[in-house]
């Protein structure tokens, strides 16, 4: 691979390169998606809980981010015990979310303004309410109906034992007994997560046939692709063995997370799956996508959810978990960009989702590498540094959002909003926590409903003021119109970033290092020089006009927790 020279500070070191998209094909090779969290959003009839209609009249100031997609959260019919990921007919809105109608005049707006719509598909359970548990639970053992899900007899003398020692993802046992026709104890059934979320038996050919037509509903219904919930889940090791005995210091919860040693993560039979649905999508036109929620680890093996004929994307968990450190930012994306360019994929890049703690407040705790679910609360030990957060935040997303590949933003991170960390326990909903009787605060504080509008009720969310978890007071200073036009806002350095990057197209760049000292993360991409600087000193800036940076240069000095782009004088 050849070397570039740069002059004025040096000859890159190695070069890591993305494979380039082709003009108008494989868009997503370099979006840029943007996840909205339904609830949360923006909500139309005021009844605290954002919508779709809402989603639709808030559409044009996600254009106006310069965002190329979105990906929504489940809107579809579900009890909501886990937020929507416990879906009871995966054809249907909630009503609670509104009708098909407005999906079709959301799906309508969004592609008059450019926006791909992404939906989120929930394959390894449903809702305990679904209709097919419901005639599995009546049908009873041995039926076709039970089949379809992981029923299985308990262990001990009268099956009073579960079937093996998994326990939920949420907390708790991950079985549950359920009672018989006749009002005996009888067979057990499967939920990696919530009791309300059984678990599908993708051994059986029928759970692959419903999983087709749910596909197909929804391209027929202008769906740009599919968000894969839990990608790596959805095949069981044959026998259910027990997950091995945790080490020592180790909780048999964290044990259960362990990638490579599960029994429930990661079969090579899941492969099928997704080769299955690589073909469904191949029917229709539109470069159709597949992006796989698969915490799978190391990266060599996330790639796998992308090779040629499976997936389009894997998100990069790696990435996100990555602490605030130079050597392992540098490390993580040479490995991404390595891992995903063997497969002949794009590596996507992400610090923020619905399931971990916002990366404004996540970056300022003194330990960063992202646990799904923990969440912080009033009690924890560990609060974040907020001003110090949000400094490492807009750095942490300037050096994102020059990478090469495609970039998930998760909603409302553009405002640079915190993890709301004091929520009163009877407003938590996210199962974590009650499952665990609050030890685990769960994911509530990174879901808190956006703040529009300074000075409008529940801050522009609705009309009326309602919200389904309380919004900081002081959201009224970081709402979006009060960070409009101000240049040193977070909303205006996203806006800015996003347009750079397309102008520039550091989606189809390449990586190739510069070495500024341990602490610095520099490269070039294209015509841009990148530098985020993590050391305690000041970085003297080579010659060259600034294009952006995340936070006030001192003179030409790049200050500590700060990114810049720099156009080199050549
Ligand atoms: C991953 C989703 O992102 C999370 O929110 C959900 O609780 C679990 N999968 C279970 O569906
Ligand atoms: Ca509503």
């Amino acid at each position: 691979m050849p070397n570039e020279t740069l002059s004025p500070i040096g000859a890159p070191e190695r070069v890591s390169h993305a494979r380039a998209s082709q003009p108008g094909k494989e868009w997503w090779r370099t979006a840029v998606i943007y996840q909205i969290y339904p609830r949360s959003f923006a909500d139309a009839n005021g009844d605290g809980i954002g919508d779709l209609a809402g989603i639709t009249a808030r559409l044009d100031s996600l254009a106006a981010l310069g965002v190329d997609a979105v990906w929504l959260s489940p809107f579809f019919r579900s009890p909501q015990n886990d937020a929507g990921y416990d879906v009871s007919d995966y054809c249907d809105v909630d009503p609670l979310f509104g009708t098909l109608d407005d999906f079709d005049r959301m799906r309508e707006r969004a592609h008059e303004l450019g926006l791909r719509v992404i939906v989120d598909l929930v394959p390894n359970h449903c809702s305990s309410e679904h209709v097919w548990f419901q005639e599995a639970l009546a049908a009873g053992p041995g039926s076709a109906e039970r089949d379809r899900f992981m029923f299985r007899e308990g262990r001990g003398e009268n099956g009073e034992l579960p079937p093996n020692n998994w326990q939920s993802i949420f907390g708790g046992p991950a079985w549950t007994r359920v009672t018989e026709a006749d009002g005996t104890p009888g067979q057990w059934y499967l939920h990696l997560f919530d009791s309300t979320q059984p678990d599908f038996n993708w051994k059986n050919e029928w759970v692959w046939e419903r999983f087709r037509e749910i596909l197909r509903f929804w391209l027929d219904r202008g769906a740009d692709g599919f968000r894969v919930d839990v990608a790596h889940g959805l095949m069981k090791a044959d026998g259910l063995p027990d997950v091995p005995e945790p080490e020592e210091g180790e909780s048999l919860a964290e044990a259960m997370m362990k990638p490579d040693e599960v029994p429930y993560w990661a079969q090579p039979e899941v492969h099928e799956v997704y080769r299955d649905w690589h073909r469904v999508l191949a029917e229709y036109d539109g470069d159709r996508v597949l992006c796989a929620e698969a915490w799978v680890e190391p990266l060599s093996r996330a790639a796998l959810w992308v090779r040629d004929d499976e997936m389009h994307q894997a998100f990069n968990f790696s990435y996100l978990s990555t602490p605030w450190n130079a050597p392992k930012l540098r490390t993580v994306i040479d490995e991404s960009i390595a891992a995903f360019g063997d497969v002949g994929a794009p590596s996507t890049w992400v610090l923020s989702n619905h399931d971990v703690v916002r990366h404004a407040s996540r970056l300022g705790l003194t330990v960063h590498a992202a646990a799904p679910a923990s969440g912080i609360g009033p009690a924890s030990e560990d609060k974040p540094d907020e001003v110090l957060g949000l400094r490492r935040a807009r750095a942490a997303t300037a050096l994102m959002l020059s990478l090469p590949g495609s970039a998930y933003l998760y909603q409302g991170e553009e405002l640079g909003l915190p993890e709301v960390i004091e929520l009163d326990d009877h407003v938590r909903e996210d199962p974590t926590f009650h499952r665990t009787n609050g030890e685990v605060y769960g994911r509530d504080g990174c879901r808190v409903p956006l703040p529009w509008e300074a000075d409008a009720p529940a801050f522009g969310f609705n009309a009326t003021g309602a919200s389904w978890l309380p919004q900081p007071a002081e959201w009224s200073a970081i709402a979006r119109d009060a960070q409009e036009g101000d240049p040193a806002s977070t909303l205006e350095l996203y806006r800015r970033a996003l347009a750079l990057r397309a102008e520039l197209r550091l989606g189809e760049g390449s990586v190739a290092w510069i070495d500024l000292g341990d602490d610095v993360v520099a490269f070039r991409t294209g015509e841009v020089v990148v530098i985020t600087n993590l050391g305690d000193g000041a970085v003297e800036l080579p010659a060259g006009e600034v294009l952006l940076a995340s936070g006030p240069l001192d003179g030409r000095a790049v200050p500590t927790d700060t990114t810049v782009w720099l156009r080199p004088t050549s």
